[in-house]
């Protein structure tokens, strides 16, 4: 969702603030805009739709001379995605832009602003008609600032400059994501790191409700109260080349087959000296400590979750149920003497999930992120951290993320097992597994053009974890190629969904498990009755003739992260092969930070 840079130096502020932009597209949005400043004079160009509408507008800012500016991407949620809608808002003195919704912009314009004369339909005008306001009475612009904070309810993250000052930004956050990023002669702000990294790899964080005053040479941090605070920098641990397609045609196609390298990244960042996967002593304490846990997440992480939760019950024996947060956080289940919770986030910044956490935490409960930020919202507010080291992930579909989380997830059961198994090895076997599936990706291009070239809609069956890479599956091709699409429990079709089944209709069934193999197959049958066109996706050991995707045998418990590379494949080249949009898929945003 909407992205946030910034930048103040002796450089063309405007070329650098479309080059952080273009970080940060991954996030979704549907509107761009910048503003650059000069001798008391703001410049405000705007543009609807991809990013590239707003550079050839400006021609790359190339002939632009300004030296401090902010920029947007506006992924709309008060008011269409028009160029009036679109950030940069500016009153008569500030200019700003802001990621996050005001939960009361209603009763601020009643109490403040009765009179003012808005120009869009966002909540973010309130923001700047407000300072404009706050500065007038307060006379300074830190302590208006500070007011701002406290009138506003809800998530912002905020750049602003002031047409009376042009050395300066400003910088506040509240919930949405929002860094300084630290330069030699110039500094920058941005929603994540990805947008500076180009030019330092130095950052500083603003926590909640703080401010931060930027200058070329100075940054300083403040509280709500207007105090400053004293924080340390961190590198962040970002290759410039992650966040490059290099070959690859799209993000997504480099990052499924970035999975094996991954898997084997995960195994030796969790090793110990003598080559054990091993996991922090005190996770392993207060997990152990706890009755039952809770595994929180959304979307493909919430996948994940579902087969973590069959590591950490089989290799564990500890209770454990996956929720998806938006419903936890309204809807929360009786919950054990003794709870642990573990949030599963890619991002680490889902709105949805860090609701859940602001919860229990309240409530004095123990958790765990599992996260591929470090330094993330979810990772800072929870008691202990995992990180997935998956590196950038910018196609929008979730994949190397995905089986990442499984990896750690596995790691974590394991730690966790009075009687644990030789994990290395089968993780380096499923690495090298999904290595021979990237190799074969031909045979899904073909198999993508006979089950997915036209069709309408398609089900994705299978038992026990082939369920839930099912629904993982359906979300998959969903997002990037609009098909309509169900994961179903093999078993459960008949009891009301067969109804669907036409002449035709794709249907892709996982087959990995021995147990149900029988089960599985005996549902293909029922399916293919009704005029069915099945795709059969299985391990080797229990393979049958006709399944056209046969996968190299790792232990059962291992398939979902090996049997996801077939299925994340199908879903890239239907996306291809219908000509959609597939690292950017139309209304979708990577980090979600409002709920
Ligand atoms: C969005 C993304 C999904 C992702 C979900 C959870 O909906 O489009 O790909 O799975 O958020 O994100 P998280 O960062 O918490 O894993």
């Amino acid at each position: 969702m909407c992205g946030i840079v910034g930048y103040i130096g002796d450089k063309n502020a405007a070329p650098i603030l479309l080059e952080g932009l273009s970080k940060l597209e991954y996030r979704g949005y549907d509107s761009a805009g910048i503003a650059v400043a000069e001798n008391g004079k703001v410049q405000l160009h705007k543009a609807v739709g991809k990013l590239e509408n707003l550079i050839k507008k400006t021609d790359g800012g190339k002939k632009m001379t300004e030296t401090i500016g902010i920029g947007h991407t506006r992924w709309a949620t008060h008011g269409k995605p028009t160029e009036n809608n679109a950030h940069p808002h500016a009153a008569n003195r500030f200019t700003l832009v802001h990621n996050g919704i005001i939960e009361n912009e209603a009763a601020l314009r009643k109490h403040y602003l009765e009179g003012v004369k808005f120009n869009s339909d966002t909540d973010t005008e309130v923001i700047v008609h407000l300072l404009e306001k706050f500065v007038k009475e307060d006379k300074d612009v830190k302590v208006a600032i500070a007011h701002i904070i406290g009138e506003l309810e809800g998530s912002f993250a905020l750049a602003i400059i002031d047409k009376e000052d042009m050395n300066t930004i400003y910088a506040v956050k509240n919930k949405s994501p929002l860094l300084v990023g630290k330069g030699d002669g110039f500094n920058m702000i941005g929603s994540d790191a990805m947008a500076m990294i180009a030019n330092t790899d130095t950052f500083y964080e603003i926590h909640d409700k703080e401010f931060a005053v930027i200058t070329r040479d100075s940054i300083e941090i403040f509280t709500s109260y207007a105090k400053k605070v004293e924080r340390d920098s961190f590198h962040a641990e970002i290759d410039v080349s992650d966040t490059e397609k290099g070959t690859y045609p799209h993000f997504m196609l480099k990052e499924i087959e970035e999975q094996p390298l991954v898997i084997r990244r995960i195994m030796q960042q969790y090793s110990d000296e003598d080559g054990n996967l091993v996991v922090d002593k005190d996770i392993i304490k207060d997990i152990k400590a706890s009755d039952r846990i809770y595994i929180i997440a959304c979307g493909t992480s919430y996948h994940a979750g579902l087969v973590g939760q069959t590591y950490i019950e089989q290799l564990a024996k500890i209770p454990t149920m996956s929720y998806i947060a938006s419903e936890f956080v309204h809807n929360m289940p009786l919950l054990s003497k003794k709870p642990f919770f573990i949030f599963i986030s890619q991002s680490g910044e889902t709105a949805d999930s860090r609701a859940v956490l602001v919860k229990v935490k309240e409530m004095g409960h123990k958790c765990l992120t599992i996260t591929n930020v470090k330094g993330s919202t979810l990772s800072r507010e929870a008691d202990h951290t995992m990180i997935l080291h998956a590196g950038p992930e910018i196609a929008v579909a979730s994949t190397k993320a995905y089986t990442a989380q499984m990896a750690v997830l596995a790691v974590l059961a394991n730690a966790l097992s009075d009687n644990p198994m030789n994990l290395k090895y089968e993780l380096a076997k499923t690495a090298t597994v999904m290595e021979s599936l990237c190799n074969n990706r031909e045979l899904f291009h073909e198999l993508s053009k006979e089950f997915f070239a036209t069709t309408r809609n398609c089900f994705y069956i299978g038992r026990s974890t082939d369920y839930y890479i099912c629904l993982e599956a359906a979300l998959k091709i969903k997002e990037i190629s609009y098909i309509q699409a169900e994961g179903f429990a093999a078993g459960e079709l008949k009891h009301g969904t067969i109804a669907l089944i036409e002449k035709d209709t794709p249907v892709v069934a996982f087959i990995t498990r021995e147990a149900v193999n029988l089960n599985t197959r005996s549902n293909i049958k029922e399916v293919r009755s009704r005029g069915a066109k099945v795709l059969t996706i299985s391990l080797k050991r229990i393979s049958a003739h006709s399944d056209q995707i046969v996968i190299g045998d790792v232990d059962e418990m291992f398939a979902p992260l090996v049997s996801a590379l077939p299925m994340q494949y199908l879903a890239y080249y239907a996306a291809l092969i219908r000509g959609c949009d597939i690292d950017k898929p139309r209304n979708l945003a990577k980090s979600v930070t409002v709920e």
